[in-house]
């Protein structure tokens, strides 16, 4: 009968508990080596409001496709800032948006990447 001084239930402990923290941190990614995700970031954290396409949900936030949003108007740099410290909403029909302030860096860049490939594939002739 092993006890938890038994080495064998001690790393087995030790793969329980990974598998329960990844599993916990599914939304961002496993653990900060883990290259993220960025359809999923955008998945699970904005599409809500803005729609998996980021072509907006009529009572929750506006399409990022419009060209206030482009990078022209709003540089990566802006676009992560509103991301982190959240962005009031000018429209009574949406709340405002919230922060993500437990997004890294790379999580950041990851989510702004998304943005713009969905803005580049929405600009396609054919999509
Ligand atoms: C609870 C709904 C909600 C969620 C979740 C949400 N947003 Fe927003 N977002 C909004 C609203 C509302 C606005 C403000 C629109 C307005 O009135 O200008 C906004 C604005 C923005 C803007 C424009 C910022 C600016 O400076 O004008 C960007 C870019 C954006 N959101 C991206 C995202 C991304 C990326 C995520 C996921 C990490 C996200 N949003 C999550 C509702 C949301």
């Amino acid at each position: 009968m092993p006890t938890s001084r038994d080495p064998r239930t001690r790393s087995g402990l030790a793969l329980w508990a990974t598998a329960v923290l990844c599993t916990a941190m599914a939304v961002t990614g496993c653990g900060p080596d883990e290259p993220p995700d960025p359809a999923a970031l955008f998945a699970n954290n904005c599409a809500a409001c803005h729609g998996q396409a980021a072509d907006g949900v009529d009572d929750r936030g506006p399409s990022l496709l419009e060209a206030a949003y482009l990078i022209e108007a709003l540089p990566d740099e802006a676009l992560a800032t509103a991301i982190r410290e959240g962005v009031a909403s000018s429209q009574d029909r949406w709340a405002p948006m919230p922060a993500f302030p437990r997004f890294d860096d790379a999580e950041l860049e990851a989510v702004v990447g998304y943005v713009r490939e969905l803005q580049r594939r929405a600009a396609l002739p054919d999509s």
